[in-house]
């Protein structure tokens, strides 16, 4: 999550990294140290801003969200096995309350890069399909040229990448956001 938008377009953001998992939060710690670079790290629930968020709006959110991994199972198999009918949709419904919670931190004018590493329309367009309709601010924004990368399917209102595409990669979505700058 950034603000200071300007700064980052120029070299240097004021970052804030937040993640449920403390653990994960000191990776960030020990990457960021690595790379010689700073953030505001929070341990928090994304779906409640209240616990960790200033009330400073961000011009940028990118929402790497928790989902199924179906899109990285031919480097973790045991994915398949450990899936269950009912994780799909329970995704599902994280990831829209963490998009619904993350539009209310975006300033007027904010973008939002939705993104996960699923292959399944449920998880990917489908929640974008339900950000929108519940949140009349909130627009899809076209990725331009250097996001669409060799192979990527097009799922409005973002892209699917498939681990049997041309450019090699794990199975990926991602679509962005904008917020209105006035009104609804
Ligand atoms: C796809 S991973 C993000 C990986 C991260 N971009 C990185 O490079 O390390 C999804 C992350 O969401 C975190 N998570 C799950 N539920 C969450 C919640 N309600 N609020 C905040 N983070 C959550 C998980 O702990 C996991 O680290």
């Amino acid at each position: 999550m950034v603000t200071n938008g300007d700064r980052l377009r120029g070299g240097g953001a004021d970052v804030t990294a937040l993640d449920v998992d403390a653990a994960r939060v000191a990776l960030i710690a020990e990457n960021l140290q690595r790379l010689s670079r700073t953030a505001r790290l929070c341990v928090g629930d994304a779906r409640d801003p209240a616990t960790f968020w200033d009330g400073v709006p961000f011009e940028r959110i990118l929402v790497d969200a928790p989902c199924s991994s179906t899109g990285v199972i031919r480097r973790h198999p045991d994915i398949k096995l450990l899936r269950r009918p009912g994780d799909v949709p329970a995704f599902a419904a994280m990831q829209l309350a963490i998009l619904r919670a993350a539009v209310t931190m975006l300033s007027p004018g904010g973008r939002m890069l939705y993104s996960t590493c699923s292959v399944l329309r449920e998880e990917n367009e489908r929640v974008v399909a339900a950000l929108i309709a519940a949140e009349p601010s909130m627009r899809p924004v076209a990725l331009p040229a250097p996001w669409r990368v060799p192979g990527a399917i097009e799922q409005a209102p973002g892209v699917q990448l498939l681990p049997s595409g041309a450019a090699g990669t794990d199975g990926f979505y991602y679509a962005c956001v904008e917020k209105a700058t006035t009104g609804s």
